[in-house]
C-alpha cells in the first residue's frame, strides 16, 4: 500500500488540495497530512507551526485567525504554476478525500476528538488512522478516541510487544530499525506494518519490500513503484 507523505509532495506543494489530487491521480492508497489549529479554532492542513515556509504569510498558525489563513497563498513558494493554492481547512481536505483515498492524519496541534468526529461525520473512519509526535496528544488519542485507529513508531516503543501492549493498530519502522524478524513478528501479532522514508535510495525501498513491509509512507512514489515492479519481475 502506498501512502503519499504530505500528498504527492514532490509534484505539488505539500499538504494542499493540489498535492492531494496528484496523489489520487497517481493511484496512492492513502494520503498523509498534518494538522494545526488557528487562533479561532479552525483545523488546517499544514505541516509547520508557522506559516513562513509554505505560504506567503508570516507567524504562527495558532496566532492567526481563519480569515487571515484563508487569504494566504500556499502554492507560489513551490512553483508559480500553483499560485493561488490555499492552506486547506481540514473539513475541505476531508471532503476531497472521501471515497477516493484513505487518510493518515498526523496531528501536530489539534484536539484528536475533533479530528475523529470530522472523519466519523463523513463515514471515513474505516480507511483512516492517526498519529502524533506529541506525547500528550498520543495519550488523548488513546484515552478519548478509541475508535480511530492509531499508529505508533518502533522508534518509540522499541519492541513489537510494547506496540501491541500500547493497543496500536499500525507499527511504523524507519530504514535503520526495519528487519525481517520484526516485521514478521508484528504481522503475526496482528499489527499492520509500515515504513516511513523520505529519501530516494532504491536499496532502502528494496530492503523494505524484502522485509515484508505492507505500507510505505514516502515522498518518492514514482521511484518506489519502479523498484517494486523490478522486484516483481525478478521474483
Ligand atoms: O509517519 C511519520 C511521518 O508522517 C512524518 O511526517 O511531518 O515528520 O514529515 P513529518
Ligand atoms: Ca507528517
Amino acid at each position: 500500500m502506498l501512502i503519499c507523505h504530505r500528498g504527492l509532495s514532490l509534484r505539488a506543494p505539500e499538504n494542499t488540495l493540489a498535492a492531494l489530487e496528484a496523489a489520487i491521480a497517481f493511484g496512492a492508497d492513502v494520503v498523509e497530512f498534518d494538522i494545526q489549529t488557528s487562533r479561532d479554532g479552525i483545523l488546517y492542513v499544514i505541516h509547520d507551526e508557522t506559516l513562513d515556509r509554505t505560504t506567503n504569510g508570516r507567524g504562527k498558525v495558532a496566532d492567526m485567525t481563519s480569515a487571515e489563513i484563508d487569504a494566504l497563498d500556499a502554492g507560489s513558494w513551490f512553483s508559480q504554476a500553483f499560485a493561488g493554492e490555499r492552506v486547506p481547512r481540514l473539513s475541505v481536505f476531508l471532503d476531497a478525500c472521501k471515497g477516493r483515498i484513505g487518510t493518515y492524519a498526523e496531528i501536530k496541534a489539534a484536539d484528536p476528538a475533533r479530528v475523529r468526529d470530522m472523519l466519523a461525520a463523513r463515514g471515513m473512519l474505516d480507511r483512516a488512522w492517526s498519529f502524533s509526535f506529541n506525547e500528550d496528544i498520543r495519550a488523548q488519542m488513546r484515552a478519548r478516541v478509541p475508535d480511530l485507529r492509531r499508529m505508533v513508531l518502533f522508534k518509540h516503543t522499541g519492541s513489537v510487544e510494547r506496540a501491541v501492549a500500547a493497543g496500536a493498530h499500525i507499527l511504523e519502522f524507519h530504514e535503520g530499525n526495519v528487519t525481517q524478524e520484526r516485521v514478521a513478528q508484528a504481522r503475526e501479532a496482528g499489527l499492520v506494518t509500515q515504513m516511513f522514508y523520505a529519501g530516494d535510495s532504491e536499496a532502502v525501498f528494496e530492503n523494505a519490500l524484502r522485509c515484508g513491509i505492507e505500507q510505505m509512507n514516502i515522498d518518492e512514489a514514482e521511484l518506489f513503484r519502479s523498484v517494486e515492479a523490478r522486484l516483481m519481475v525478478r521474483a
